[in-house]
């Protein structure tokens, strides 16, 4: 498959904490091709590397990213001023394989809450939602999620904002009688979500993050270990084959 850069205008940019940025980008074709859970490769200004980010809206004509500023190259993202030219190659990986009937639990840890989003606009009011964050100052989207027709629960690690505790408490409550749990967050978050999950017989996809450069599956970067049927494990490219895959298939411990 071959995979086009294309320019993007930044049309807006909104900061929602300290920490994090949205910005919306405008490209008709790229926003026409993408489904949740798949991520743009995006080229930083002065750097080789292209960073991937998740897309958490796309339609209409724009790809919304929502980013937190972590090294040097979301930093000069964040920095780009309304009407920069940017160069995306999207979209990319595989994205959730979302059913088109039945409940879904939609289930965010952290800056993995943003490509949710874009699940829980397809679900609408099929979709149970649970973000987790690290306390109140940390809480992104609310609004936008309530506007998706979701469910929406809401927790905080520390109890400051939301249901106290780890997404994990709720999850056991809603779980019972959904068809699809699908998690995006931190590693520790992904292993407790599919370890619940397992325990409800529910089936459950987890989108992982690993270490980019290439994005396209061509340098080995991004290996990360996926059990085989027959026996053992095989390394899989998350930019690639993922970076959305069933959580029995992942070596959680690899
Ligand atoms: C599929 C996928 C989707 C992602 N979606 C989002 C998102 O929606 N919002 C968000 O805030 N972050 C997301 N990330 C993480 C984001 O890519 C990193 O935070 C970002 O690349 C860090 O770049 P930096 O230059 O600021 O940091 P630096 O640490 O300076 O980056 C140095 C190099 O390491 C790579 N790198 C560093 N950390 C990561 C990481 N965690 N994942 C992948 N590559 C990394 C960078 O691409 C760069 O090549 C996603 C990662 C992946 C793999
Ligand atoms: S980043 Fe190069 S193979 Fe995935």
């Amino acid at each position: 498959m071959k995979f086009d850069a294309q320019d993007c205008l930044l049309v807006k940019k909104e900061q929602l904490t300290e920490t994090i940025f949205d910005v919306t980008l405008q490209n008709e074709v790229l926003a026409s091709l993408c489904r949740p859970g798949q991520f743009a490769h995006v080229l930083v200004p002065g750097k080789t590397l292209r960073r991937p980010i998740s897309i958490c809206q796309a339609g209409n004509g724009i790809l919304r990213l929502v980013f937190e500023v972590r090294g040097e190259g979301t930093r000069v993202l964040s920095e780009l001023p309304v009407g920069s030219t940017v160069n995306v190659i999207a979209p990319l990986g595989n994205g959730f394989d979302l059913p088109e009937n039945g409940q879904v639990v939609l289930v965010g840890g952290g800056i993995g809450v943003p490509p949710m989003l874009y699940a829980a606009d397809f679900l609408g009011n099929r979709a149970t939602v649970i973000n987790g964050f690290r306390d109140k100052s940390a809480v992104i989207l609310t609004k936008d999620f309530q506007a998706s027709g979701c469910r929406l629960i809401e927790t905080t690690d520390n109890g400051s904002y939301g249901i106290h505790g780890f997404v994990t408490g709720p999850l056991k409550e809603v779980i019972s009688g959904a068809d699809l749990v699908c998690a995006c967050g931190p590693a520790p978050m992904l292993k407790n979500v599919a370890a619940v999950a397992q325990q409800f017989h529910v089936p459950c996809q987890v989108s992982l993050e690993q270490r980019m450069a290439c994005g396209v599956g061509a340098c080995l970067g991004c290996a990360v270990a996926i059990k085989r049927k027959e026996g053992g494990f095989a390394y899989r490219h998350v930019c690639k084959d993922g970076p959305v895959f069933a959580a029995e298939e992942v070596e959680w411990n690899g």
